[in-house]
């Protein structure tokens, strides 16, 4: 049995864990009838027929390395020779290495993007089984990614941290959480550090609401303010603009992220002294946390039972606390956004938090 594995898109915790999860089940299911083949960078890896055995020990001690051994990339296509080749080119040149390497099944690691692309191999007949990654959260059909709980541990240390230096010195701090299109990190991640304000991209944010509730804080004796923002946050009036015009004022925008423009904003409102902290990049580094280690080894064996009964076309996923088969056509190409009137907001909103509107 021949097993190709790829990782691609922005990297997290817990691929390591993850990969080795899937190779140590197939290894004591198989033995030697297995061989896995690491895919190097993604889909690059894929198009350009990018792949070496890899050997049982090559999954040993790396349960809690950061990054991913078989490499990643976004945008292979970008960085290929062949930049100029359509989307169909490439999609032949990925069947063609599934094909000539014989792979009896190709375990693919990724989040949105990635997901699409998986449920076009597989659409065109290529046996395929992934696994939900991205520290987002915001992949559709599973509870939770691998890679979340780890990026939310790193925040809320973060937050924890700037408590007691906003406190010293009487500050507003705004804590930028990674995030473009979802605010799953930023709502759990300000929630269980005490962030005073949550914005998130599913709430279009007024800075004179946010700022009036500083100016409340501030009336209430309270020294500081933590205000925790997801990258991705938008303003009202930004909501209110058709797509282009959104594009063309960000790409006017004389800050180098949202976050300095509504410390901005909330200075000349408030007039309070406001710093901007970004933790960034550092939220998906190191090693995966206890829980993701955890949910990676079950994915993981979850994914090698699904090889050996050949359900394949299906991501493994977690629903009521289950590792469950989701069909990839039901995972390709959908966001899952945090629900505005769901139970977590409420719950901000009952403490007192202010949620940006
Ligand atoms: O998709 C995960 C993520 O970390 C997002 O939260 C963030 O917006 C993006 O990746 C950063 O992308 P890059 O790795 O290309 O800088």
């Amino acid at each position: 049995m021949k097993i190709g594995m790829l990782t691609s898109g922005g990297d997290c915790q817990g691929l390591n864990a993850a990969l080795r999860g899937v190779a140590k089940a197939l290894y004591q299911e198989f033995g030697t009838a297995v061989t896995i083949y690491g895919i190097r960078d993604g889909y690059r890896g894929l198009i350009e027929g990018d792949y070496h055995p890899m050997e049982p020990q090559d999954f040993s001690d790396i349960l809690t390395r950061g990054g991913t051994i078989l490499g990643t990339s976004r945008q292979p296509f970008k960085t290929m020779q062949q930049a100029e080749e359509n989307e169909a080119t490439k999609l032949e040149k990925m069947l063609d290495t599934c094909r000539r390497a014989r792979f009896d099944c190709l375990v693919i690691l990724g989040g949105n993007g990635t997901h699409k692309t998986a449920n076009l191999l597989s659409e065109h007949g290529i046996p395929v089984v992934t696994l939900p990654k991205t520290i987002d959260n915001d992949l559709w059909g599973t509870q939770v990614t691998f890679g979340f709980q780890s990026a939310m541990n790193i925040a809320v240390e973060v937050i924890d941290s700037i408590h007691s230096t906003a406190f010293s010195h009487s500050r507003v701090f705004i804590v930028e959480i990674m995030g473009h299109k979802a605010g799953w990190l930023t709502l759990h991640a300000g929630i269980a550090s005490g962030a005073d304000v949550i914005v998130i991209p599913e709430i279009p944010y007024d800075a004179r609401a946010i700022a009036a509730a500083i100016q409340q804080r501030a009336r209430g004796g309270k020294r500081f303010s933590i205000v925790a923002v997801a990258e991705g946050a938008i303003s009202r009036e930004e909501a209110a603009m058709s797509k282009k015009d959104f594009k063309a004022a960000r790409a006017a925008m004389p800050y180098p992220s949202i976050s300095y423009r509504l410390a901005d904003e909330l200075q000349k409102i408030t007039s309070q002294e406001i710093r901007v902290t970004i933790p960034g990049h550092f939220q998906r580094g190191g090693a995966p946390c206890a829980a993701d280690r955890l949910l990676c080894t079950r994915l993981g064996v979850a994914a090698a039972e699904l090889i050996r009964e050949g359900k394949f076309g299906n991501m493994v996923a977690v629903q009521n606390d289950r590792i469950v088969p989701v069909p990839l056509k039901e995972v390709a190409g959908r966001l899952k956004t945090v629900p505005v009137d769901g139970e977590l907001v409420r719950a901000a909103r009952e403490l007192g938090l202010c949620m940006g509107d």
